[in-house]
């Protein structure tokens, strides 16, 4: 419904913006990194629902003609996969307004309503021609389809596999996770510590995080119970380590039955962190160690300590501790619930009068994931290590960059005793409804490590480069000056000593058996920055680099690729590593897009260098945890298991959400206090953890009546707002040498379809003249031959852009092209266009290599075509190798083995709502079990999703199957990622 519209509009979107203030999501300013919209708009409107493609659509024509209109509409008017129907069809009664009538050439196959009845077994399949007319007003278009009609046996696709060719080895460290304390994932979350704000340290953030304020008694509430008098306060003098230097002094002047303090424990009802409802959360006959440090010079009683009702009313346990002395002395006991709640406080009373200090109190549940005693939460780490991910992130993302360089995640300053560890505020603070995020690290990078090996994940570490994160409206970034860059190299070397060394003279390698762990954790990785670029990154870098291959050569180092697929720091670093001007292993790419984005690029990695450094997709997820946002990523995570030998490493971001703390809207598991659930793109996750395998076996999925996913088809001659000529066309088939078409523009190029352009023949020359057509097009023939070179001469007259040659033309909306001086006569590369989208298939990176285009210079341009790879010669000289593993959809694949068990893993998403039959085809095989497991994780809306009170509304589900090779079909359902698992060792038992 519309609610509210205004069509005379002055303001521009741009005046709404001030960049003093976080506007993410204001009109002109959607999220927080884009620049504002700096246009002008005109008929405003707001809707109370967003609009889907068809309602905008009818926006746009709501000013246009009956004849327009309808016109339009017969444009737009689009059916499902007439090719091979197989159930019931939707016929669209009306669209941008029309009437739309359906007539049909046989109703006992195909009814007026889309009604299907299929032809019997072994029947041969019915065309039968389906009629639109499409109305309004006086004005009707008549639009015709031919609906083929399969019979019930027929699958409408089939996935053709080589079981004996290998296509790519799969890193061994695909697919893995990515931790940060975002979302109160740490304090509050994943680390189970009860307390908040235990060592009295918290800061309060103000001006979005750029100031701090101190804030030490935070989620602590003074207590004179029974007639007891007395104040709390901070103090600072002789504290227990320089890194803490604040502690809690209580002053009881009469005692009653006590005086003290409370503790809320970290909440997760709404209303921000500022609500002081205590929300501890505790399970009855469970142990909780408690401890805390105390000194005082003035009281040597008891402290009582209670875990009661929100109110202090109803006590769950309570004990009392001795011990006070005059030096800091740390006491301890263990509390034991007798009841379950979420909303208890611990109470500390002093029980007479006097002056007590206390400092790093501490409340932890005995019961925690492996049984760690400063681990992790059970329900959340269990989560973690049921995906066997295969490597852990941590502790950031734009945590480690810092807000300014001074607030940079040190692990320094994270390891050693608990009490001698610093509290820093949280980075996330930032978006100003949680003023009190800080980061206690009391889960450090030690815990880190520990974690990392309990999960048999490989470490990886990211530390700052000495630059804070930038995108605070015109706020710079700030960065540790190069003359001082020593320290933060030195904190580098000295972490990989930390992890790996066994030289107990080292002081850090000391330090971690001290803290536990004598052995080495055998980190193999670690990445210096996030997300940052610019020169003074790469130069930041190198200085970490050159040290870190001097003392450490075996670690592998992470370079940043940027935030956002293919952005400028992301050309930068690939362009550096392709000039040798980073010495890094691997780039970590970032991205965070639509679901339909990953779709289109799927590709993006197909033909990226091999030789050039490996791809680590460090953090990506698209827009929401929705079931279309899982198998857009499923989709796209088929292609990174293609592309497995050279994305050596993924990880969707991030990992923890907790209910009412939530700052990034695509997460990996949701929790409270007390529960947790899994996303649909979670489970996506696990999925493709446990079923990744170690070599890809080639594959192909054929759509019924198509050839196999070769170059065939037209050739294609082309420019943009550019004025081209092209000479002496010729195919010939690489076989048989045979010429399969020539052109030598000496008659008068009748054989060629104009799409767009002015096109005329001069003495043997096919010219485009005109300089304004975006995609002036011609094209030819169809070449069947999946070997074959065509050769031709082109040059360019005048225009903006370069040459285009087309290749395996199915239709004028999908073939592949050559883009020759693309981009402006900037860059060169090729380009797929599938229903008339255009995808980049050379990397992105890769097109500023190839010679642009200098006018009235005839260039040879040979393509060598063999199946799916084309390499191009451009005056004789190798340009491109490209191999064309796009898939077209709408359902799509990738095929994997197993070495340990030979299990074939054939994992396949099918986005549409119709349920699919795809024949499975095991081609060079000696042997299959026809009984094989069958996951699905599916959902009947794709705005489906998991909730706290529908957590497990979709969840992948196991059968076993009968039947899945040769002629035998699998069924795939709407809306659903499916694995298949088959086994090829007789005898093998498949494990659920
Ligand atoms: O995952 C959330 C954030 O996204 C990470 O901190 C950062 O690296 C990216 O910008």
């Amino acid at each position: 419904m519309k609610i509210e519209a205004n069509t005379n509009i002055t303001i521009k979107p741009s005046d709404l913006y001030d960049e003093t203030i976080d506007h993410s999501g204001y009109i002109g300013k959607p999220f927080g990194w884009n620049s504002p919209f700096y246009g002008e708009m005109d008929d405003f409107r707001i809707y109370d629902v967003a609009l889907n493609e068809e309602q905008v659509a009818a926006l746009v024509y709501e000013d246009m003609t009956d004849t327009q209109i309808v016109t339009a509409a017969k444009d737009d008017l689009k059916l499902e996969d007439t090719d091979i129907i197989t159930q019931n069809i939707k016929l669209p009664t009306s669209i941008y307004g029309t009437d739309i009538r359906w007539k049909s050439s046989d109703t006992s196959h195909l009814d007026n309503n889309g009604n299907v009845t299929r032809p019997l077994m072994e029947e041969a399949a019915i065309v039968v021609d389906l009629t639109a007319t499409i109305t309004k007003n006086d004005v009707s278009h008549i639009k015709d389809y031919a609906a083929t009609i399969l019979p019930m046996d027929a699958a409408p696709y089939k996935i053709e596999i080589n079981a004996s060719e290998k296509g790519a080895d799969i890193s061994p460290y695909l697919f893995g996770l990515f931790f940060e304390d975002i979302n109160y994932a740490l304090d509050g979350g994943l680390y189970p510590e009860l307390v908040q704000n235990k060592s009295f340290e918290y800061l309060k953030s103000e001006d979005d995080a750029m100031v701090q304020t101190y804030a030490g008694l935070h989620a602590w509430y003074k207590l004179e119970r029974g007639g007891g008098v007395g104040s709390i306060t901070t103090a600072s003098t002789s504290s227990i380590h320089p890194n803490n230097p604040n502690y809690l002094r209580i002053t009881a002047t009469t005692s009653g039955t006590g005086v003290g303090v409370y503790n809320t424990g970290f909440p997760d009802a709404e209303n921000t962190s500022i609500n002081p409802t205590p929300s501890m959360n505790i399970a009855k006959n469970e142990l909780y160690n408690f401890s805390l440090y105390a000194r005082s010079d003035y009281y040597t009683g008891p402290i009582e300590v209670s875990l009661t009702s929100a109110d202090g009313v109803i006590v769950y346990a309570k004990t009392l501790i001795e011990g006070v002395t005059s030096e800091w002395n740390k006491l301890s006991c263990v509390l034991q619930p007798n009841e379950s709640t979420s909303t208890a406080r611990l109470q500390i009373l002093m029980k007479d009068t006097g002056v007590l200090d206390i400092d790093m109190v501490s409340l932890f549940p005995q019961k925690t994931w492996k049984n760690r005693e400063n681990g992790v939460r059970h329900d959340l780490g269990k989560m973690l290590y049921d995906m066997k991910p295969k490597f852990f992130r941590f502790p950031g993302g734009c945590l480690v960059e810092g807000r300014v360089v001074s607030n940079r995640y040190q692990w320094k300053d994270t390891v050693g005793p608990l009490e001698e560890r610093k509290n820093i505020h949280n980075n996330w603070a930032f978006t100003g409804a949680y003023p009190y995020y800080n980061q206690s690290n009391s889960f450090g990078f030690y815990e880190y490590f520990v974690l990392s090996k309990d999960l048999e994940a490989e470490p990886i570490p990211c530390i700052s480069a000495g630059i804070s994160h930038p995108e605070k409206g015109s706020f710079k970034p700030t960065t540790v000056p190069l003359d001082e860059m020593d320290e933060l190299v030195q904190d580098a070397i000295d972490l990989v000593d930390f992890a790996n060394s066994t030289d107990m003279n080292n002081k850090w390698a000391k330090l971690r058996a001290d803290m536990g762990h004598p052995e080495p954790f055998n980190m193999k990785y670690l990445e210096i920055g996030n997300e940052n670029g610019g020169d003074e990154y790469y130069e930041r870098y190198k200085l970490f680099s050159d040290a870190l291959r001097r003392s450490h050569p075996n670690i592998k180092l992470i370079v940043s690729g940027g935030f956002g697929m293919n952005d400028d720091i992301n050309l930068a670093t690939w362009e550096r590593m392709q000039k040798g001007t980073i010495d890094a292993d691997i780039v970590d790419d970032h991205y965070y897009i639509g679901s339909e984005v990953f779709y289109e690029k799927m590709n993006q990695y197909d033909n990226y260098d091999r030789n050039l450094g490996t791809v680590f997709v460090g953090e990506y997820a698209s827009w929401g945890n929705a079931l279309h946002n899982g198998l857009a990523e499923a989709t796209y995570m088929t292609h990174l298991v293609e592309n497995g030998d050279v994305v050596e490493l993924a990880a969707y971001a991030p990992l923890f959400a907790k209910r009412n703390y939530t700052q990034w809207g695509t997460d990996a598991i949701f929790f409270d206090n007390t529960s947790a659930y899994g996303t649909v793109n979670y489970y996506v996750q696990k999925l493709f953890m446990k079923n990744t395998g170690d070599i890809t076996l080639t594959s192909e999925i054929i759509k019924r009546g198509n050839t196999s996913h070769k170059i065939q088809g037209a050739i294609g001659l082309g420019s943009k707002n550019t004025a081209v000529e092209f000479s002496n066309v010729k195919v010939i088939d690489n076989n048989s040498a045979e010429v399969i078409f020539r052109d030598d523009f000496s008659s008068d190029g009748s054989d060629w379809t104009a799409m767009a352009g002015t096109w005329a023949i001069n003495d043997g020359v096919f010219a485009q003249t005109n300089t304004s057509i975006p995609n002036a097009h011609v094209y030819t023939g169809h070449i069947r031959s999946e070997n074959y070179t065509l050769t031709l001469k082109a040059r360019k007259t005048s225009g903006a852009e370069g040459i285009l040659i087309n290749l395996g033309q199915q239709d004028p909306n999908n073939y592949l092209r050559l883009n020759l001086g693309g981009w402006g006569n900037t860059k060169s590369g090729f380009e797929k266009i599938v229903d008339g989208r255009v995808r980049l298939m050379t990397p992105y990176y890769d097109r500023a290599k190839y010679p642009i285009v200098v006018d009235n210079q005839w260039y040879e341009i040979k393509l060598i075509v063999t199946g799916n790879r084309v390499k191009c010669y451009i005056n004789n000289e190798l340009q491109f190798d490209i191999i064309d593993r796009i898939k077209s959809g709408p359902v799509y694949c990738v095929v994997s083995k197993e070495n340990t068990t030979g299990d074939i893993i054939v994992k396949v998403t099918n986005p549409q709502n119709t349920k699919q039959m795809v024949a499975l085809n095991f081609n060079n095989i000696d042997y299959i079990n026809p009984i094989g497991l069958k996951t699905v994780l599916k959902g009947n809306d794709l705005n489906d999703a998991n909730t706290f009170d529908n957590p497990r509304n979709i969840v992948p589900v196991t059968v076993r199957i009968n039947a899945v090779s040769g002629t035998n079909k699998v069924e795939l359902e709407p809306y659903s990622f499916t694995i298949f698992r088959l086994s090829t060792v007789e005898g093998n038992e498949l494990e659920f």
